[in-house]
Parts: structure tokens; C-alpha cells; sequence
């Protein structure tokens, strides 16, 4: 009988918080990810306000982070980010889940973000979990290229029903 291949199961993603000292590999990853990339000092001031963060690690690896801000009654999500080589495995969904999770949490009513309206896969991810189209801001990204126009956002929303407690039995 012929004996089949054996190939090494798909690394399981190790959620976490952001680490100060994950701050400089972040940064370069989030320069090849995003067009007008945060700065290090931006994911810097993000942990010393105390904005929910979360990375993962496959193999050791950061292949997925983020940041929440928390304010009375909202949430804003301001960073969703996926390595290119480990996109469409559900990661970038799966964060955005834990930071609605967490939005529940604070009990915040409703979750905002912005996203560049030519972001089709980021919008598909957002409306797929609930998010809906709600406001568009007029030239409000950098470009994509030098020389090109600056580039509207949408604004999505979703709200949150609060936490049912167990009824008592
Ligand atoms: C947008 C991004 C976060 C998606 O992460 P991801 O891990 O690839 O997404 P998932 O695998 O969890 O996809 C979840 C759903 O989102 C939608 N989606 C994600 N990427 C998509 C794409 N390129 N085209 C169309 N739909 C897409 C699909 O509905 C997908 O479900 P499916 O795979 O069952 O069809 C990722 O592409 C990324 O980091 N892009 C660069 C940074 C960015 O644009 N961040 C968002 C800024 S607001």
C-alpha cells in the first residue's frame, strides 16, 4: 500500500495582548501592510492610553494585531491588521469577533471604525460581522501612491445589545 504524505498540521494562532517589546517588529509589519502605516510611536501611545491590543503568533511569529479604543458607551476599532502570506484564514475575522467581545464587555452600545472605501475585503469582513455603512468622510486618507488623490472612508457602525445575564432557574 502506498503510504501517504505526512504534512505538519497548520500552526494554531497564540492570542495576546501587545507587548512593549513587540513594538519595533509591529511597526515594520504594519509599513508593509498599510499605505499610511502607523508610526511605533503610535502603537506606543496606543498601549500608554491603555487601548485593548491583540496580537497572534503562529510559529512564534505575529501574524495578526490590532487596537481597540474604549471611551463610555462606544468602542472604536482602529487597527486590523493581517500579515499577506496568512490572509483569508479567518484571522482578521476572528479578531474583530474578540474586540466586539470586548466592546460587550465595557458595555459599550455601539462599535465604530473607518475604512478606505476601494478596501473591499475589509468591508466585506466588517459587514459580514454586523457592522453597517453609516457616514462617509470626504478625502480623509493619505493616498494610496504618491501623486494620487486622497480617498473617502466610510464609517461603519454596529451596535451592541448588552449582555443578557443568566435568567435564574
Ligand atoms: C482586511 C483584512 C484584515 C482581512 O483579514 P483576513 O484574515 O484575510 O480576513 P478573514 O480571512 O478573516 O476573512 C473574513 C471574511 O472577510 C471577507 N474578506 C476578507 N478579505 C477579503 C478579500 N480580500 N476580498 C473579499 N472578501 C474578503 C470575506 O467575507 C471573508 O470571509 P470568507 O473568507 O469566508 O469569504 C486583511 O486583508 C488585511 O490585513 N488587509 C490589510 C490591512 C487592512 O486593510 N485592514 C483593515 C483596515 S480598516
Amino acid at each position: 500500500m502506498a503510504t501517504l504524505p505526512v504534512f505538519p498540521a497548520p500552526a494554531r494562532p497564540v492570542w495576546r495582548q501587545l507587548a512593549p517589546g513587540d513594538l519595533a517588529y509591529v511597526a515594520a509589519l504594519e509599513a508593509q501592510v498599510h499605505a499610511a502605516p502607523w508610526s511605533l510611536g503610535n502603537f506606543r501611545d496606543a498601549l500608554a492610553a491603555g487601548y485593548v491590543t491583540r496580537v497572534a503568533e503562529c510559529d512564534g511569529r505575529i501574524v495578526v494585531y490590532g487596537v481597540l479604543m474604549l471611551a463610555p458607551g462606544e468602542a472604536q476599532i482602529l487597527n486590523v491588521s493581517v500579515v499577506p502570506e496568512m490572509r483569508r484564514q479567518g484571522l482578521g475575522r476572528a479578531l474583530v469577533h474578540q474586540f466586539i467581545a470586548d466592546a460587550r464587555r465595557a458595555d459599550a452600545e455601539q462599535c465604530f471604525l473607518e475604512v478606505r472605501v476601494s478596501n473591499g475585503g475589509a468591508i466585506a469582513l466588517y459587514e459580514n460581522a454586523g457592522f453597517t455603512r453609516i457616514a462617509r468622510r470626504t478625502g480623509y486618507y493619505p493616498p494610496m501612491e504618491p501623486g494620487a488623490t486622497r480617498e473617502d472612508a466610510l464609517v461603519m457602525r454596529l451596535a451592541l445589545s448588552p449582555l443578557r445575564p443568566t435568567a435564574p432557574v
